[in-house]
């Protein structure tokens, strides 16, 4: 039984984390922090938590807080991770970043397009990208993960089969995403109103959203050659999911039985990947589950492959992956709390 700590436990991610590790068989939730003005029990920030997690949430403190867990969860927003991570792994902790803190290599890319300096280039070499389908074994001897973005994770998964199988073309590719809207966090904002949200679809940041380099940075270096994705995302009047429908254009003359061969063979051993067939791509079919469905649609005369990939952004796109790479790192079964 090892003790973990979650920081940042009264937002979106921290709470689908203390929901997923309060039934994990091989941990114990032993410290919540925020951002809070005063100390308080949880179950008073989230009322169904009663006689469920009897712990409080705590100012956060990292001095103190390294005695308290062994494993720490930030489910910080970025620039507070950075802030965080140095004191915990100098104290050997076992951490993983949920922030965009420690996902790029090249912190000239993650100062563009978050806008701050990078202050912690020496723990950056040290943390994974912890996307379990592509870098399970480096996971596994890792104390550090950095965990993907939302969008990301849906992308990457929906398009590197095809990529890295040489069939379709890197310079075409187009990822139109739809996201619920506990994607941009809890804190209020106008922008995410019931009144300024329900009843419209709104497009937003497109070519600009800081989540295209991570996926260029991730599909290049899977490629071993520059790939530079359009990235459209818009916002979808429901709470979580996303999905993701991705145009490549073929450079290979392939039929749909071809396709799905290659994604059912590259998921194959993947405990999370489901390759649906049909016409039901839903983020309703991997709603509250850490599952990420993708589905394929092939129009030979145009020489387009469209994949569609969904997921629940608070659980393969966040904490659900996040107790994944937690299982892989201290091996554990990978689906423990999880199914
Ligand atoms: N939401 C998603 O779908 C999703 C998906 C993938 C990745 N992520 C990433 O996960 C992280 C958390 O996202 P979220 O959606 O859970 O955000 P959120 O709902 O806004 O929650 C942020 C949490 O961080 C705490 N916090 C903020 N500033 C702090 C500080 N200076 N010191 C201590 N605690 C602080 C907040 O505490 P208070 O409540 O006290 O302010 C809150 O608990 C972000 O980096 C986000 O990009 C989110």
């Amino acid at each position: 039984m090892i003790r973990v700590g979650i920081i940042g436990a009264t937002g979106y991610a921290g709470e689908e984390l203390m929901k997923i590790l309060m039934r994990h068989p091989y941990v114990r939730i032993t410290y919540l922090a925020a951002k809070i003005d005063k100390e308080q029990p949880i179950d008073e920030i989230f009322p169904y938590l009663k006689n469920r997690l009897n712990l409080k949430c705590e100012i956060l403190d990292t001095k103190k807080a390294v005695s308290k867990a062994d494993l720490f969860f930030l489910a910080l927003p970025h620039t507070v991770s950075i802030s965080v991570v140095p004191l915990l792994l100098s104290h050997k902790k076992k951490v993983i970043d949920l922030s965009a803190d420690y996902r790029f290599k090249n912190t000239s890319v993650y100062e563009k397009w978050y806008k701050v300096a990078h202050k912690d280039k020496a723990n950056l070499k040290k943390a994974v990208y912890g996307l379990p389908e592509l870098y399970r074994e480096k996971i596994k001897k890792t104390d550090f993960v950095a965990n993907p973005g939302c969008y990301p994770t849906a992308a990457i998964l929906g398009i590197t089969p095809s990529l890295v199988s040489g069939i379709v073309n890197k310079d075409s590719i187009i990822v139109d995403a739809k996201s619920g809207v506990t994607g941009a966090g809890r804190k209020a904002s106008l922008d995410f109103f019931y009144s300024e949200i329900n009843e419209g679809v709104k497009a937003y940041k497109i070519g600009s959203h800081q989540h295209m380099p991570e996926i260029n940075q991730e599909l290049s270096s899977l490629a071993d050659k520059k790939v530079d994705v359009m990235f459209c995302p818009h916002l979808i009047p429901m709470n979580r999911g996303i999905l993701e429908t991705i145009y490549m254009k073929l450079d290979k003359k392939i039929n749909y039985a071809k396709a799905l061969d290659i994604y059912k063979k590259f998921y194959k051993t993947e405990p999370f990947v489901r390759i649906v067939e049909g016409e039901t791509y839903s983020t309703k079919s991997v709603l509250e589950t850490n599952f990420c469905d993708i589905g394929l649609k092939l129009n030979e005369d145009k020489g387009l492959l469209i994949v569609i990939s969904a997921i629940d952004n608070l659980l393969k796109g966040a904490s659900g992956q996040a107790v994944q790479n937690m299982n892989i790192m201290c091996g554990f079964p990978e689906e423990s709390g999880l199914l």
